[in-house]
């Protein structure tokens, strides 16, 4: 038998996805006992787990089946992962205050085991600064709280609140698990995609990252059990599970970002492309073509890059990407001096393959010690698991020195 995974249910909309959650876990190997709040039963019939996990659901902290053992312990024990999911708001608050009222807090108060929460609800209730903030509460004790998914709800409003889709949750799952966190503890902000500098309410200066790079990245390292902040840019790509996404617009926006997120981070891969010049002023209105042709006075946006390496906290790993058009490896190594980096990932976005909107590059590595490392070409996701192994390898030399 694989692991097992300690499934709460909680009465929410979402709580029929779980059904398939429930069945994919199974599918995929794990032991998947079923906790339900009495209220998640209004929306679905324990039988239905049942059915699926071939274990009783329990639903009542009371029903006590077996004399020798007291059920919330026993199963608490069993865990190798907790899982609420779909997590209601009403769930979340009592996860955060640790009240144990029903079945599923109760078991939770008293796992031993990594948790992780895939919160769904109306769009203002998530957004709701009670709820934002029991969240919080949640991830500084280390549970994994999965953004919810964005677009129309079941309420009938469009946005944020949608349980994440089963297969993203099992990706998370396995990450967790994975025997091959080699990044677990790490706390990685990965930045990714293009900023957008505003001419006129409808014009704008940008640049054509697709962002792939960075959400490879960011995918790999929540694979590798790191807690991962992904702050991007506008892209056509889905948000990644298990990461905490950021959106911004402009360089000014990412630096902000950045800056937050860094607080609390270990390491910061930028693999984002930022406008470096902005328009002076936005205007306010539409220029109208019947105006002549405008005069746009350029300005430059912060260096985000170095602007966070000078108040870097001791120990914290910077890596950055150089998308060059010549004479690479010079160009990357002057990155990496001027701004005090680790490891700068520097590309010729001429060659063919490489560089934005496409799924694959052939990238350089210029390590500090000014070792150059070429890589061939690789797809994106490849060069996201070296970019990794690097970070790695250079976590570890700074855990040994
Ligand atoms: C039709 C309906 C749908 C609901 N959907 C949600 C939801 O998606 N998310 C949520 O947090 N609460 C939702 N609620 C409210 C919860 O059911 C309510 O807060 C309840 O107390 C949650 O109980 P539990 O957390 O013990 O399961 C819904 C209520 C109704 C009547």
């Amino acid at each position: 038998m694989g692991q097992t995974i300690v499934l709460g249910v909680s009465g929410g909309i979402a709580a029929y996805k779980s059904a398939a959650l429930c069945s994919l876990l199974v599918k995929s190997g794990y032991d998947v006992r079923v906790l339900m709040t009495k209220n998640a039963t209004n929306f679905i019939q324990p039988l239905t787990f049942q059915a699926l996990s071939k274990h009783p659901v329990v639903v009542d902290t009371f029903d006590e089946p077996n004399p020798s053992e007291i059920a919330h312990i026993a199963i608490a024990d069993s865990a190798s992962l907790f899982l609420v999911a779909p997590a209601t708001a009403n769930i979340i608050a009592k996860l955060a205050h640790g009240i144990a009222d029903d079945m599923v807090t109760t078991t939770a108060l008293a796992v031993q085991c990594p948790t992780v929460v895939a919160p769904a609800m109306n769009v203002h209730m998530y957004g709701h600064p009670a709820v934002q903030a029991n969240l919080d509460v949640l991830r500084g004790r280390g549970v994994v709280v999965m953004d919810p998914g964005s677009g129309p709800l079941a309420c009938g409003y469009t946005g944020k609140g949608r349980m994440p889709e089963p297969d993203d949750v099992l990706f998370v799952v396995d990450a967790v698990l994975s025997k091959t966190a080699t990044l677990a503890g790490a706390r990685i902000v990965v930045t990714a995609g293009p900023t957008i500098e505003d001419i006129d309410p409808i014009r704008f200066l940008s640049n054509s990252s697709s962002g792939k790079m960075g959400y490879e990245i960011a995918r790999e390292a929540v694979a590798r059990g790191a807690e991962v902040t992904l702050v991007s840019g506008p892209t056509h790509l889905a948000p990644v599970p298990g990461a905490r996404m950021r959106y911004i617009r402009s360089t000014q926006d990412l630096l902000a970002a950045v800056t937050e997120a860094m607080a609390s981070a270990t390491v910061l891969i930028a693999a984002a492309a930022p406008a470096d010049f902005r328009p002076s002023h936005r205007l306010p209105h539409k220029w109208k073509k019947s105006q002549g042709v405008p005069s746009v006075e350029l300005v430059p946006t912060p260096d985000v890059l170095s602007t966070v390496a000078k108040s870097r906290a001791p120990g914290m790993i910077l890596v950055g990407f150089a998308a060059e058009t010549a004479n690479v490896v010079e160009g990357a190594r002057r990155k990496l001096e001027e701004k005090d980096l680790d490891l700068v990932v520097a590309n010729n976005i001429l060659d063919e393959g490489a560089g934005f909107a496409v799924d694959t590059n052939r990238v350089t590595f210029v390590r500090r010690n000014r070792e150059v490392l070429e890589l061939p070409l690789l797809s994106k996701a490849e060069v996201a698991a070296r970019i990794l192994d690097e970070v790695s390898a250079l976590m570890h030399r700074d855990n040994e020195s």
